[in-house]
């Protein structure tokens, strides 16, 4: 079998495939906008997976979900495991969230977005057997500097001096969740200040990365599928990330033994994702920090993006304009 594998050459990526996905990730951020603020995220989600698999269909490519929207039988569409383009074109492993943030979309909140991550087919962990991970994600200066083991004080003061900036300054984006309360005082209590985050620690990590935000650092627990699609764009933005699972229950340990995951194990970023070619792209549904949200504007929709690519190390911004008649 492991001969069979090795004598499979797959086509790898080459082109700049995120300048197609992101058709996918526009339109499930338009196709969401009628729920934003009505309450039902499952609604919200439907609508977003419903559009971004349609438009999937009609890329070159040959993509086989490793992180959806869950098992084939609780969710019909973009399933794990599940087929995705035309067939035709690279081999790739692609990493879906419809939105990230289906509640925040559901309440009217900011920093909701779509997205899509693609890297070289086998590449990237499949982390589906547990659901949460804590991560650690800088920018560049902080490669070799943290390290996920390290108290967060000492993380905070050691990407301090390697950025050149007090410690007083620093900003350190956390979920706000119960499981954080200790961690977010030990921030504190560095001299740090928090960002807390509703939801979406994907955007959290990518704005830790980045260095035209305020953000310095992305922290907590948070969903293991987001980190592996965080994973493919830190690998773009040239950046440090770091993941530890963390399972709830000893079932869902042994599930993850059973799938072959390690744990007390620090998943680097080329564990997350033995590849790097790597593509990432996002549309904001609601506006955020990383993209601003879909706004309407007259026959108007103007939808924008982030796409990434790691092996150019491109960032481009994307802002397209949609004639509102042919999404009604
Ligand atoms: P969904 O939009 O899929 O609900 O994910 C939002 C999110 O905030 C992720 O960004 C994050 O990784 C995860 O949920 C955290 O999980 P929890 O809300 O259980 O703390």
């Amino acid at each position: 079998m492991a001969d069979q594998e090795s004598a499979i050459v797959y086509e790898r990526p080459d082109r700049n495939l995120a300048m197609e996905l992101v058709r996918a990730t526009e339109a499930a951020a338009i196709r969401a906008v009628p729920f934003i603020g009505r309450g039902d995220k499952n609604a919200a989600d439907k609508a977003a997976v419903d559009a971004m698999r349609k438009f999937l269909g009609t890329v070159d490519f040959d993509g086989v979900v490793v992180i959806g929207e869950g098992e084939k039988d609780n969710a019909p569409m973009l399933y794990n495991g599940e087929h995705v383009g035309t067939g035709n074109g690279p081999s790739c492993d692609i990493a879906v969230d419809p939105i990230d943030g289906t509640s925040l979309t559901a309440a009217g909140r900011m920093n909701a977005l779509s997205m899509i991550a693609v890297a070289d087919r086998g590449s990237m962990l499949d982390a589906s057997t547990v659901f949460y991970m804590e991560k650690l994600v800088t920018g560049p200066e902080g490669r070799g500097v943290v390290d996920i083991r390290q108290p967060i004080g000492e993380n905070i003061r050691a990407l301090s001096k390697a950025k050149g900036k007090p410690v007083g300054e620093m900003q350190i984006a956390v979920l706000d969740r119960p499981r954080h309360a200790q961690l977010i005082e030990e921030i504190r209590a560095a001299g740090a200040g928090t960002r807390l985050l509703l939801d979406g620690d994907v955007a959290g990590g990518i704005n830790a990365a980045r260095y035209e935000t305020r953000i310095d650092m992305c922290v907590g627990i948070g969903g293991s599928p987001e980190g592996v699609a965080t994973a493919c764009a830190i690998k773009a933005l040239g950046g440090h990330i770091q993941g530890r699972l963390a399972p709830k229950t000893d079932e869902e340990r042994q599930k993850g033994l059973d799938a072959g995951l390690k744990f007390d194990h620090v998943y680097e970023a080329d564990e997350l994702v033995r590849s790097d070619n790597t593509f990432f792209v996002a549309t904001g549904v609601t506006d955020g920090g990383l993209v601003e949200g879909v706004r309407r504007k007259g026959p108007i929709i103007r939808t924008e993006s982030i796409v990434l690519r790691s092996r150019s190390g491109t960032i481009r911004r994307v802002i397209a304009d949609h004639l509102a008649e042919r999404w009604l």
